[in-house]
């Protein structure tokens, strides 16, 4: 289905059909015009940029490349194509045909899941928007602003549906999505890693692997919902998506090789005196990015995940390609928990335990991205690797977030932790020095001391391309 792009705003759902939802998104658009202003990147708004516009649906040849004003991005509403026939895989609905209007018994639970994942997405934004005036090089630049114009999109693409299928209310919510700020005291956003700082670009590779990756859990879970328009919605949302996490993984591979190169040249494991991030510093960032994302998932054990899963709402990853009865009626699941001061796998109702579910295959996807990080490290030849630590350190959510976790899963005292948290994660001081290295280098081809040039360029271009115009 193609793209209208004669609109005001660019739809691929016969959004000029509807009237009275074209006007009340044409009501909308004004708002998040001056919220992009107001929270959008600071400065670069007149600059323009290199970046890839959706110009249909379909798996191959979407995306068009071309120099844009970022205020001037065509933001719009693209939903994959739709399945004909569409039944429901999974629940007590399975099936069923899937539903193009949300049942009224519904409501509730769908809209809050909507508006939980739509408050995600301004909510980056918002973390991001210092970033531009240190970005490492114009093809980082490029990256973090394509980043940030898709997950305004996307904001848009929970806007509408909330538009679309949940009347005033609907409109409400979308109108308090402009209305909360991260990091805000009066009025945050919803998820806590949503409110943390970005502060610096290694803090933004991380978040890219770590947090846009949950985003990715997330969005696969509901590209299986019931509700058509959401499943068809997410799915084209996923293939945006993976450019966030590109940027993450080459982007943390970069650092790392850039810190390996240092240090073969100087012949030492500290390479910050050479303008570079020694492995260790990366370890303790990547503790703390990963072990925020893992809260996201929620608790191990959860009656509003079985919920939404039994009423066909939120499936799990990959839901059609399991081999099970897909209502989970008398599953066990292993998780882990806390017993008596014990880290313990138990078995648990299969139905209770789906967000420790997704959280696994999270996890795995975390660790094939770190085993890449190895390899580079390990061609280096260098000894030293990285690695994800133990699911329970860190953690503000779940059962571990009631004791103290090592990296390596040991329980420990508060007083232990006092004494050792700063060899696990990193301290204002680390975080000072990393911030020192964000020197702005914005000529084309140039590179920031601390990160390696990236294998290719974007879009086949070459790796000095003028990304940005400034
Ligand atoms: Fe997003
Ligand atoms: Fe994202």
């Amino acid at each position: 289905m193609a793209i209208d792009y004669a609109e005001r705003i660019p739809n691929n759902v016969n959004l000029s059909e509807n009237r009275r939802l074209q006007r009340a998104l044409e009501q909308w658009q004004p708002g998040f015009q001056s919220w992009w202003g107001e929270m959008g990147p600071a400065g670069f708004q007149d600059k323009e940029v290199y970046l890839r516009t959706a110009t249909s649906v379909d798996a191959q040849g979407w995306a068009t490349f071309g120099y844009v004003k970022m205020p001037e991005y065509r933001w719009g509403i693209f939903l994959a194509e739709a399945e004909r026939d569409r039944k429901i895989a999974f629940g007590e609905h399975r099936g069923e045909p899937a539903w193009q209007e949300v049942p009224g018994e519904y409501r509730g639970a769908l809209r809050r899941l909507i508006v939980t994942q739509g408050d995600t997405e301004p909510a980056s934004v918002e973390q991001q928007r210092h970033l531009g005036s240190t970005c490492p090089s114009l093809y980082d630049l490029r990256n973090l602003f394509q980043v940030n114009v898709e997950e305004a999109r996307h904001l848009w693409a929970m806007v509408y549906l909330l538009h679309a299928h949940f009347g005033r209310d609907g409109r409400e919510e979308a109108e308090a999505l402009l209305q909360r700020r991260s990091g805000s005291a009066d009025n945050p956003r919803i998820l806590g890693a949503f409110n943390e700082q970005t502060p610096d670009w290694l803090s933004f590779l991380m978040f890219t692997f770590f947090t846009d990756r949950d985003g990715k859990y997330q969005l696969a879970s509901l590209a299986e919902s019931a509700f058509d328009p959401l499943a068809r919605t997410c799915r084209f949302m996923l293939t945006e998506e993976a450019h966030h996490m590109f940027v993450g993984e080459t982007g943390i591979g970069r650092v790392v090789q850039r810190s390996c190169e240092l240090m073969k040249q100087h012949d030492t494991d500290e390479v910050g005196r050479f303008g570079g991030i020694d492995l260790k510093l990366v370890q303790k960032y990547l503790n703390f990015h990963y072990s925020v994302s893992l809260d996201l998932f929620g608790a191990e054990l959860s009656t509003n995940a079985a919920n939404y899963f039994s009423m066909g709402l939120k499936g799990r990853f990959s839901e059609e390609s399991r081999e099970d009865d897909h209502q989970l009626k008398h599953a066990l699941y292993t998780i882990t928990q806390v017993n008596d001061q014990r880290i313990v796998q138990r078995e648990q109702p299969a139905l209770l335990a789906l967000n420790e579910t997704l959280r696994d295959a999270y996890i795995a996807d975390c660790a094939r991205g770190v085993a890449r990080w190895n390899k580079v490290i390990h061609s280096a030849g260098i000894d030293f690797e990285l690695r994800l630590p133990h699911r329970g350190f860190h953690r503000a959510i779940g059962g571990c977030a009631a004791v103290k976790v090592t990296p390596d899963g040991r329980i420990i005292t508060e007083a232990e932790w006092d004494a050792h948290h700063a060899q696990w994660l990193p301290t204002a001081e680390e975080r000072k020095f990393v911030g020192s290295l964000m020197k702005p280098v914005t000529a084309p081809g140039q590179f920031a001391g601390w990160i390696a040039p990236p294998a290719r360029g974007i879009n086949h271009q070459a790796i000095d391309f003028e990304y940005v115009r400034l």
